[in-house]
């Protein structure tokens, strides 16, 4: 039996400022995805949050794609939209629905969704993440190291199953186009790519010896779509591990690095990806930094097992002390770049209004 895994997930409203999904939000949306697992629409579910991101992890039959599964995820985010999120006057309620009425498939329409559909092993380990204050592109790194970099992961070296390396999917999200590209044959090519994280971001990866579904990322980017800043996209990523993928702490790793991503404050700024549990998984200061959770699950019959909060470790505190020392230096730029982010990444910001006004006021430079 074929499972599809579905991560679908939307900012529809939170708590002091851009800060937190409220208690209630997610308490609706189990409500209704545990009506739709009553009904066998889905096989199960579990929803939890980022920071002000809804996130509604679930597992059913009908593949990717399907426009009952998106429709049941819109429906949950009306839903809490309308009778949660706008009652108690929660922060920018329904901010990431950016059309009126659902038409089938949620591409485009503003909430991100990852998606991947597989033959179930004997034991199915998977690795759910789901970052906020940062866009899609902050996945390139890791999942660079956790496929590529035998340096990161041991098993591209020792397993000889991992050992034809793996198919890199990027998308361009300008240009609305794809390509694959293998690794570690045509890595250079890869990394050419994927260092510019804002244009290029990594969709899907896949072993190349049989093709096998890897990990799957949401490439979603709101102000793309929108043509005006509408917060940052606040990216998810499935990925499959052990047992001729990436072992769980190989995953893990490539995050031990609090690496630089573009989000934070008003999605205007680098900052670090700071790896935290659930419980930590809220932005505070300067609205972050940028933070990421990570659950492992046991998928069996399509029923999730779990979750591990994986982040909630001691072994992650130096990662998170070394995240807030380069907060704490990037910081100090203020205004100035290359903490705020550049003018191609600042056109779908409030920036251009400000310059806007200023133009006037030119003269031939003397
Ligand atoms: C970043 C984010 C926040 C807001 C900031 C201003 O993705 O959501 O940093 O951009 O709090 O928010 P507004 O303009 O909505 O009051
Ligand atoms: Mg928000
Ligand atoms: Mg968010």
């Amino acid at each position: 039996m074929k499972i599809t895994v579905s991560l679908i997930k939307a900012d529809v409203g939170s708590l002091a400022g851009h800060h937190v999904v409220h208690e209630k939000q997610k308490e609706l949306a189990r409500k209704i995805l545990q009506e739709a697992k009553e009904t066998g629409l889905i096989i199960d579910y579990y929803v939890f949050n980022a920071g002000d991101d809804l996130e509604l992890l679930m597992t059913h039959t009908k593949g990717v794609n399907n426009s009952d599964i998106h429709g049941l995820a819109w429906k949950v985010f009306k839903e809490v939209t309308d009778k949660v999120s706008k009652p108690l006057k929660l922060y920018a309620a329904g901010q990431d629905l950016l059309v009126e009425a659902f038409s089938g498939n949620l591409r485009g329409m503003g909430p991100g969704v990852a998606e991947m559909e597989f033959e179930e092993r004997p034991s199915e380990p998977i690795v759910v993440f789901a970052a906020d204050k940062t866009e899609p592109g902050a996945w390139n790194l890791p999942l660079f190291k956790i496929f590529a970099d035998p340096f990161n992961t041991a098993g591209l070296v020792i397993d000889p199953r991992m050992h034809d390396g793996f198919d890199f999917v990027v998308m361009d999200v300008i240009e609305n186009k794809e390509v694959k590209l293998r690794c570690p044959s045509e890595m250079y090519d890869l990394l050419a790519l994927i260092g510019t994280p804002g244009r290029y971001v990594i969709s899907r990866v896949y072993r190349h010896s049989d093709g096998e579904i890897a990990a799957v990322a949401s490439t979603t980017r709101l102000s793309l779509i929108a043509g005006r800043y509408v917060g940052k996209d606040d990216p998810v990523l499935i990925v499959r591990a052990q047992h001729g993928f990436p072992a769980v702490g190989e995953i893990l790793e490539a995050f031990a690095f609090p690496h630089l991503v573009a989000g934070w404050m008003r999605g205007s700024h680098h900052g670090p990806l700071m790896p935290v549990s659930l419980r930590n998984a809220k932005c505070t200061r300067f609205d972050g930094p940028p933070r990421v959770v990570a659950l492992g699950f046991q998928v069996h019959e399509g029923y999730l097992e779990g979750p591990a909060d994986l982040f909630d470790d001691p072994a992650f505190d130096w990662t998170r002390m070394r995240a807030m020392e380069i907060a704490d230096y990037i910081r100090r730029h203020g205004p100035f770049m290359p903490h705020r982010l550049g003018p191609e990444e600042m056109e779908y910001t409030t920036l251009p209004a400000v310059l806007e006004k200023l133009k006037n006021r030119f003269v031939e430079a003397k």
